[in-house]
């Protein structure tokens, strides 16, 4: 399958950067988070482990994707992400569209979702019918997500994601929000779910089956209780979503320092950076090249000492 890999330089974490406060200043002004928030989801959760096939490649822009059922009206965030592609024409359409994914839940209250770029486009579309149908049950929620790799807890953590936003009429069949407040992220989706049915708020049939099986409701219970916990284990699992096939070059040193100089990355401190630092420290090459520069440094100070003595 061809696709396209950004280089992932120090030129493209700073277009990041400042793609990242378009899309905040953009989904902001346009209340848009629901909408981004489920471009992200739709384009990484198409993710096969074993074919290793799909994911967040940003084939959600190719007509034949956007054509699936499952997406009708994501075209709408596909056009404010283009506004953000032109003027940072470099980012990859995969990386754009789960930085709108992180942005979306950042500006609306939910927790800071760890981000490392470098995800290729997919110049093909994917295949219809990997993500899920709302009408179907819990055994289909758990296909569909071990199919991704995902695990239970992330299926009840992500589906979190529906604290924000409605469905519509016109695109799904389902009509209403979940939420009383879908702009604000929340951990109010567990506590609604929990109560049951109420005049005005959505349940699709594959939220109301995470109360089916003790497992998955015990992960509603403490999340509708626990907002820290909820927004801790989210957090995890949709970088986990959003980095379904990608293995981030953040773990290479050099991408690392890069990082680090721009300060979007904390100072390395672990053992496992201590290591590569000592043994740069012990390789035969540094050790040469900082030989060399020993014995330039000495030619210097003899030549100066030397030219002192001829003047006396
Ligand atoms: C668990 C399986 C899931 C099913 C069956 C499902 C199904 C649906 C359906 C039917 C809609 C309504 C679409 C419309 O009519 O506009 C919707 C909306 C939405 N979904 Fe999901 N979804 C699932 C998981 C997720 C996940 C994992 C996320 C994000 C982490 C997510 C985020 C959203 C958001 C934010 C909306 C609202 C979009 C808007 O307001 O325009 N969903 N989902």
């Amino acid at each position: 399958m061809a696709s396209v890999a950004p280089v992932v330089d120090a030129e493209y974490l700073k277009e990041i950067e400042k793609a990242r406060e378009d899309l905040s200043a953009l989904i902001i002004s346009k209340k848009c988070a629901p909408i981004m928030l489920r471009l992200a989801w739709h384009d990484a959760g198409t993710y096969d482990a074993k074919t290793k096939t799909g994911g967040p490649n940003g084939s959600i822009r190719h007509d034949s994707e956007l054509k699936h059922g499952a997406n009708t009206g994501l075209n709408i965030a596909i056009e404010i992400c283009e506004e953000v592609k032109k003027k940072h024409p470099k980012i990859t359409y995969a990386d754009l569209y789960q930085l709108a994914g992180v942005v979306a839940v950042k500006v609306t209250g939910g927790p800071t979702i760890d981000f490392v770029p470098g995800r290729q486009d997919l110049l093909e579309s994917d295949e219809e019918g990997r993500l899920p149908d709302g009408k179907k049950d819990l055994q289909h929620l758990k296909d569909v997500f071990y199919r991704m790799g995902l695990s239970d807890q992330d299926i009840v953590a992500l589906s979190g994601g529906h604290t924000l936003g409605r469905a519509h009429i016109e695109r799904s069949g389902f009509d209403g929000p979940w939420t009383k407040e879908p702009l604000k992220f929340d951990n109010s989706y567990f506590v609604e779910l929990l109560k049951g049915d109420t005049e005005g708020l959505l349940k699709l049939p594959t939220d109301k089956a995470l109360l089916n099986d003790p497992k998955f409701r015990h992960y509603v219970q403490l999340y509708a209780t626990d907002e820290n916990a909820f927004f801790k284990d989210y957090a995890v699992s949709h970088k986990k979503l959003s980095e379904l096939g990608f293995t981030p070059k953040s773990s290479s040193p050099a991408h690392q320092n890069i990082a680090e100089e721009l300060g979007f990355a904390p100072k390395s401190s672990s053992p496992a950076h201590q290591n590569i630092v000592e043994a740069a420290k012990n390789s035969p090459l540094v050790q040469q090249s900082a030989l060399i520069v020993a014995i330039a440094a000495a030619m210097v100070i003899l030549g100066y000492i030397f030219e002192v003595h001829r003047r006396v």
